[in-house]
């Protein structure tokens, strides 16, 4: 197919294409068929007419029964010229053959014409048939349907049979009957039409049932078109009509749903982060702004005093929007796999000892308490972002707890291969409600009662980070909370099963 031929069939809609399609093969597969009938039905016919005309020149023969050639003698001499005797009988036996649309020649041996019917009115012009080809035919023809098609001095088809004359056991010249195929080929023309009707018909009525049937069956196509045109114009809610059909419109629909739902959720998030980053912006913006509107008129009184607490505050601010900032960072590059995790085998003690470290300085008045198990297995988890972790919770339960509360770290194995840290605390709590949310992005349970807890409130990225990167290093977070009373977060980890074990680096890209 040239290119430009496949352009345009690229060009059709599809129904078109697949009509086309199935309209050529069907022309194809008809047409062959026919050319098959009329092919077979000529030869049928040809070959009859080839054993009707053998019958009737044996019948003819019979006359050399009752005047057989004269004994001893041969039907011809070296000069060709056949016995008189011959000549007669040869006479009587084209006479008898010959018709208005059949021609009888008797030729010699050597296939000169001896005797020709043509001389009779009305028949057929005599075929001059090359001796060389009736020697072919008469020694190749094996039975009584064995013909030649040639065309005469007229131009029109006749067909011809040899035959050998036979009389007293001896073969004494050979009988040529021809005779015009016209009736055949006229039947034929008829029959060639007639198919050529009925294939055109076919087609048409073809034509006319797949229109329809290509267009139900294209239909559901049509409706995804549509639909997918109103989705692309922004309404990511639309879903595509399910099929029930188990065939490849259907799979393509529910595929094609699962996409959508997928995108729509994708850009809820998008959009319920751009909302929430704003509304947190916003805060210590509006902070900012009113105390360095507050400066500005102070600054003619000239209070020291005043002066400094508000730049306190405007720093303390800044702070707040350095740290949310940081941690939407890591979350995007979590979220682009850009975050690079180093998996190392880790004394979970080193790490935790570091981050207890951290908690006494940082406590407010709580007590805290770290104990960990002795021989603990090694973990496979990269140290810098673990510590990490526990700094965020660390960060919560210090926040959340009132200063005469208590934070205990338990650091236990379990079942051989997985490592257990408890971060537990007395503080504040968690409503049930609130606590399927907390490892969402942003979220705060109860915000006024939280932004009590310490005058300056998280951004609520805190957990969702936490289980991002656990996740990342192959691990498991959970938060058990009591309203009022307490919370306990639960970190599992994947044990390396002998401690003595060889420290082993493995870098892996988050995905
Ligand atoms: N130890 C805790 N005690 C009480 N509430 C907690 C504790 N840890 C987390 N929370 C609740 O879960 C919310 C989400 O925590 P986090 O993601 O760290 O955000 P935040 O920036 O507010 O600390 C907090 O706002 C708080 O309401
Ligand atoms: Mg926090």
């Amino acid at each position: 197919m040239t290119r430009q031929r496949r352009k345009v069939l690229q060009r059709m809609s599809i129904r078109w294409r697949l009509a086309l399609i199935s309209l050529g093969v069907i022309a194809l597969l008809l047409g062959a068929f026919g050319f098959i009938i009329s092919f077979t039905a000529e030869n049928a016919l040809f070959t009859n007419e080839a054993t009707a005309l053998h019958n009737e020149g044996h019948l003819a023969m019979t006359v050399l029964k009752q005047h057989p050639l004269e004994i001893g003698r041969t039907p011809t001499d070296p000069q060709g010229t056949p016995p008189l005797n011959f000549k007669v009988l040869a006479t009587i036996l084209t006479q008898r053959l010959t018709s208005t649309s059949t021609d009888a020649t008797v030729l010699s041996l050597q296939g000169n014409v001896i005797i020709s019917g043509s001389d009779i009115p009305f028949s057929p012009p005599t075929l001059a048939v090359n001796p060389i080809l009736v020697q072919q035919t008469l020694h190749t023809s094996q039975d009584n349907s064995t013909y030649l098609i040639k065309r005469d001095a007229q131009n029109e088809r006749q067909l011809v049979i040899f035959m050998p004359i036979v009389s007293n056991h001896h073969t004494i010249g050979i009988l040529q009957i021809n005779t015009l195929t016209a009736p055949i080929d006229q039947f034929i023309t008829t029959l060639r039409w007639i198919l050529i009707l009925g294939v055109l018909g076919s087609l048409s009525l073809a034509a006319l049932l797949m229109f329809p049937l290509i267009s139900a069956a294209l239909h559901p196509l049509v409706a995804m078109e549509q639909t997918s045109r109103a989705i692309a114009a922004g309404n990511l809610s639309l879903r595509l009509q399910t099929l029930e059909t188990d065939d490849e419109i259907g799979h393509m629909t529910s595929s094609f749903n699962d996409m959508v739902a997928q995108l729509e959720t994708a850009f809820r998030r998008q959009k319920q982060l751009t909302a929430d980053i704003s509304h947190e912006l916003r805060t210590p913006l509006t902070a900012l702004r009113g105390s360095l509107e507050i400066l500005l008129i102070g600054i003619e009184r000239g209070d020291g005093t005043a002066t400094r607490r508000l730049v306190s505050n405007m720093h303390e601010e800044t702070e707040r929007m350095q740290r949310m900032i940081d941690d939407l960072l890591i979350l995007t590059r979590l979220d682009e796999g850009k975050a690079i995790i180093h998996l190392t085998a880790t004394n979970i003690r080193t790490v935790v000892d570091k981050v207890y470290d951290q908690a006494q300085q940082l406590t407010r008045g709580q007590t805290i308490h770290c104990q960990i198990s002795p021989d603990m297995p090694l973990v496979c988890v990269d140290p810098d972002r673990l510590q990490q972790v526990l700094l965020n919770i660390t960060d919560n339960a210090l926040k959340y707890t009132p200063a005469d509360g208590h934070i205990d770290y338990v650091v236990r194995s379990e079942e051989a291969d997985s490592v257990i840290i408890e971060v537990r605390d007395t503080g504040i709590g968690i409503s049930a409600e609130a606590v399927p949310h907390v490892f969402d992005r942003f979220y705060r349970a109860d915000p006024a009662r939280t932004r009590h807890a310490q005058h300056v409130g998280g951004s609520g990225l805190g957990l969702a980070i936490a289980k991002e990167l656990i996740e990342a290093q192959g691990g498991e977070i959970l938060l058990h909370s009591t309203y009022s009373q307490g919370t306990t977060i639960t970190i599992r980890l994947q044990a390396i099963s002998a401690p003595e074990q060889p420290v082993e680096k493995v870098t892996q890209i988050i995905h």
